[in-house]
């Protein structure tokens, strides 16, 4: 039977449902929507932040770059050091200023609610660029949520489950959707190409 990579396909990330969504992603895109909130006037070096789903650190080491603390844990443990924390049990955690998150695909409307009650000024969610359509997704989440920014890779973001692949390619698109205090009049902006630039050989070392 031929393989069906139509784009419609390929923009699904298909999972079990039991998974634990086990999909790193790559650390110059992290560094990538840091440069850019700097950009925007965000002043990162003496913020906290949390990674509620660190995983194996890809996302949460590149945030140590640019934020005073980073707070990192994963629901399950793998190796990286993070305490085990189920970021969606009990009651809300304390608040920090920043909460950046590749949520799990079938909780992110739940991990994004939590971030929004527990971030002081901002969080930022990295997302198939898709989940921005659906009508329930829009009444019960952006509707009365609005973003302040959709961010969206110009570049692929390859990201395969249960490793940190460079050389990996991918047809699906990637965007940050970002919360700002105070900020609900939402504006759509590109990222422009950057991955040669914030690549780093020790992203690879970390990978091996
Ligand atoms: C798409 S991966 C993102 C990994 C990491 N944030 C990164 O970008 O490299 C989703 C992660 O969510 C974690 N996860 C799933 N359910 C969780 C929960 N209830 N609480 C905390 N982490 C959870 C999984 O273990 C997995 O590491």
């Amino acid at each position: 039977m031929r393989q069906n990579r139509s784009s419609a396909v390929m923009q699904q990330r298909r999972e079990p449902h039991h998974s634990l969504d086990d999909f790193p992603t790559p650390p110059w895109a992290t560094r990538a929507l840091c440069e850019w909130l700097i950009a925007q006037g965000h002043v990162l070096s003496d913020k906290n932040a949390r990674e509620p789903a660190a995983n194996r650190g890809f996302m949460a080491r590149p945030m140590t770059e640019h934020f005073a603390s980073v707070e990192a844990s994963d629901v399950h443990d793998y190796g990286a050091g993070y305490p085990v924390v189920d970021y969606l049990w009990g009651p809300d955690p304390s608040p920090v200023d920043w909460t950046f998150c590749n949520p799990p695909f079938r909780l992110a409307q739940q991990f994004i609610e939590r971030a929004l009650r527990t971030s002081t000024i901002g969080v930022a969610m990295i997302v198939r660029s898709a989940f921005t359509e659906g009508a329930s997704r829009y009444s019960e989440l952006f509707a009365p949520h609005p973003p302040a920014f959709v961010v969206q890779h110009v570049e692929r973001v390859p990201m395969v489950r249960g490793r940190y692949d460079p050389s990996a390619a991918s047809a699906t698109a990637y965007s940050w959707i970002v919360w700002v205090a105070g900020q609900s009049d939402t504006r759509f902006r590109w990222l422009p190409p950057c991955r040669k630039r914030l690549e780093r050989p020790s992203d690879y070392e970390v990978a091996a």
